[in-house]
């Protein structure tokens, strides 16, 4: 009779281990030890490990768990819901941990678009459990973000004035702001009567445009920019979003800027978003944003702040028919000096306007023809 394993010599391991008990026996022994040996040398340097990294080691461990509790335990609502939140709570390398409220906001944006609810839907269902796609889906979307893609893109979309917007990296992410200044032309129509023929300048996605197309159904919308591909976004915006706009491709910079589209006495309302950022400012800037959007879009030269109102003050004039209205949106700074040049280039009615922040951000204008 063999005897019972805890109490096996060493000797008579080596010397039993010609029988076929004895061998089943020394390897269970040999076995046993060298997991035990495994585990003290990996739980020794785990400690090590914790004690010299202390929150990073353990926030990664937390997570780890996390993930797999999240994938081969509960994939339901509101623990993917929780999962997300933690997710985006903690940092990692090159991404900064999210604010609490953007963290709350991002969380249900993203259950919404992959499981197709809106906001009380998943409130209702949330012990629902999710498709093992729609788990994949959102560990994407979340890897995407702590890469510090916007999420905008990461979706495919944004909503704009109430629209759903198609948007891709070829196109500016619209921004809230740029709805105030369709409240102002809107606004500029009814007290003035004018918007029957408009232009928007740098159109990018095209929301702008869109938007005002959408409220005024009766008015003729144009809009132009640079880039082609900017252009494809924004046609199939205005497609989607069931409204017509006359899109078309023009650097307005260039020296000949008329084209069919821009002939003199054609607009009675011209708009422009462009790109208002000195390179200087780029040390300031979010990684999502340089890193992701168009520097086209976003960029002017360090010595010409004022490069694109100028230019489209200049060619507005001959634009308008005879009586116009300019709307820009600006960069704060530079406010009092487009305020100038549009003096010096004879417009009047100038008034810089804040935003919902307070910042100087729209100026609008008036051209009359002497
Ligand atoms: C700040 S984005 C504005 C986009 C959109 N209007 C908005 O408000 O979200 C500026 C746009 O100007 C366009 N752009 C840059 N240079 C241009 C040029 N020389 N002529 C026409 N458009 C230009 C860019 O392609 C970009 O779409």
């Amino acid at each position: 009779m063999l005897p019972p394993p805890s109490t096996i010599s060493r000797r008579e391991f080596t010397l039993g281990a010609i029988s076929d008990n004895h061998l089943l026996l020394f390897s269970r022994r040999a076995f046993t030890m060298f997991s035990r040996r495994a585990f003290t040398m990996f739980s020794g340097r785990a400690v090590t490990m914790f004690c010299c990294k202390g929150m990073y080691y353990s926030g990664c461990v937390q997570i780890f768990f996390e993930q797999i509790t999240f994938f081969f335990i509960f994939a339901a609502m509101k623990q993917t819901l929780q999962y997300i939140k933690n997710q985006l709570s903690v940092g990692a390398k090159n991404f900064s941990p999210l604010q609490r409220d953007e963290i709350q906001t991002l969380s249900y944006l993203i259950l919404q678009f992959v499981c197709k609810k809106d906001k009380c839907a998943l409130l209702r269902d949330k012990d629902t459990q999710l498709s093992a796609n729609e788990v994949a889906e959102i560990e994407k979307i979340v890897g995407e973000l702590k890469k510090n893609r916007p999420i905008q893109y990461i979706l495919g979309e944004t909503e704009f004035y109430g629209l759903k917007l198609a948007v891709d990296e070829n196109v500016l992410i619209p921004r809230p702001e740029t709805e105030e200044l369709v409240d102002l032309i809107l606004q500029g129509r009814k007290e003035r009567g004018a918007g029957s023929r408009i232009l928007d300048i740098a159109t990018g996605s095209g929301c702008i445009a869109i938007a005002l197309a959408k409220k005024m159904p009766d008015a003729a919308v144009y809009a132009l920019d640079i880039s082609e591909k900017a252009l494809e976004v924004a046609r199939q915006n205005a497609a989607t979003n069931h409204v017509n706009v006359h899109f078309f491709q023009q650097d307005v910079l260039s020296s000949a800027p008329y084209t069919p589209h821009l002939t003199p006495c054609s607009f009675d309302t011209i708009v422009s978003n462009p790109p208002y950022i000195p390179l200087s400012e780029k040390g300031d800037m979010h990684a999502n944003v340089l890193d992701y959007e168009p520097h086209e879009a976003l960029f002017v030269p360090e010595n010409e702040p004022l490069l694109f109102y100028e230019r489209i003050a200049d060619i507005s004039r001959n634009l308008f028919c005879p009586y116009g209205q300019l709307f820009f949106e600006i960069n704060a700074r530079f406010g009092e000096e487009i305020v100038q040049m549009l003096c010096e280039k004879g417009y009047s009615d100038i008034q810089i306007i804040q935003d919902i922040s307070k910042q100087n951000r729209f100026i609008q204008a008036l051209w009359k023809k002497q």
